[in-house]
């Protein structure tokens, strides 16, 4: 019999953790319903510390498929579940492994620093992983006479060369297809539009964007901000999915999505990847037991190291 009623379908979801013994990561910028049924939330670097410390055998992860593969990478003897492998990234697609291994060999005596949205093989070639959350810390943690390729996000190279200052830093040219659409004019309309409201923004938004900011960080950092902030209203410039969290510990806050391209319908702030995970495909992942995340040992060995090397920056 085929369910799809939401309520049933968490309600099997719930019962099918518990048969497992499995787990659900979700990333903030997945859709409302699946929220409510991970058992931890949180921004990509959060959710990479937590994969590290589950008990669980099986880790089903509710997000885009560079997620999955980083927890995998960090835990190779549990079974990492991926309900819909073809939720993809923009930004990881725009560094292929082949075309950034010419660049680093290009680039010789530059340390290499990549941001987690990357495919597992491009942080095999990787000396340190970072994300939006600590990425200027892992700069800042590298002598700053040494150079530095940093990928594949040139708006959030861009914007962590500014605040350090270091003309050594080469970066790859990709970048968010959300993220990039935020528009600069539209935004400066919102503020018009709503004077009193504060402007939180995600780093991977253009260089003009992020000069509007009261604030810029990371997912968990932009949700931090807002709790702390005596501001009333925030013009959110990220994916459109954390606004579910924001309302739900902020319910007294008005939280107004940021403002894309005109030419997008108010549709460009939304990630389709992340939005491909549904409650229908985790339950069905779940009793299926897949599909399942699998990688090749020497890369994913690789991988592991850039990734441990993050984490070990205090
Ligand atoms: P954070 O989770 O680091 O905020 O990154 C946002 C993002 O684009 C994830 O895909
Ligand atoms: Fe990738 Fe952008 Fe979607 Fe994040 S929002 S998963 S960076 S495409």
């Amino acid at each position: 019999m085929k369910v799809n009623n939401s309520d049933q379908l968490i309600e099997r979801i719930n019962r099918l953790k518990q048969e497992k013994n499995a787990v659900i990561l979700a990333h903030y910028y997945t859709r409302p319903e699946v929220q409510r049924v991970a058992d931890f939330l949180g921004d990509s670097l959060a959710l990479s510390v937590k994969a590290q410390k589950i008990d669980a055998e099986v880790i089903l992860f509710a997000g885009v498929h560079f997620m999955a593969e980083t927890a995998k990478v960090l835990c190779p003897h549990k079974k990492v579940l991926m309900p819909c492998p073809e939720a993809g990234c923009s930004l990881a697609d725009s560094c292929r492994a082949d075309e950034f291994e010419k660049f680093i060999a290009a680039h010789p005596g530059h340390k290499v620093v990549s941001y987690v949205n990357t495919t597992v093989e491009v942080k095999a070639l990787t000396d340190v992983c970072c994300t939006s959350s600590n990425a200027l810390k892992v700069v800042e943690s590298i002598p700053a006479s040494q150079p530095i390729i940093f990928g594949p996000d040139r708006h959030l190279g861009g914007y962590i060369k500014r605040l350090t200052g270091r003309d050594n830093m080469v970066l790859w040219n990709g970048c968010c297809h959300v993220h990039d659409k935020f528009a600069v004019e539209r935004l400066r309309e919102a503020k018009v539009k709503y004077p009193e409201a504060e402007v939180v923004v995600h780093p991977e938004c253009r260089d003009v964007v992020v000069a509007e900011a009261d604030y810029v960080g990371s997912t968990a950092g932009i949700l931090d901000y807002c709790r702390k902030s005596p501001a009333r209203q925030f013009i959110v410039m990220t994916e459109s999915g954390i606004l579910t969290e924001m309302q739900r510990l902020m319910p007294d806050k008005e939280f107004i999505p940021g403002p894309a391209d005109a030419l997008c319908d108010g549709a460009c702030n939304t990630c389709e990847y992340m939005k491909m995970i549904t409650l229908e495909n985790i339950a069905e992942c779940l009793e299926n037991g897949s599909p399942e995340i699998h990688l090749d040992e020497q890369v994913r060995r690789k991988a592991e190291r850039s990734i441990l090397n993050m984490i070990s920056i205090k």
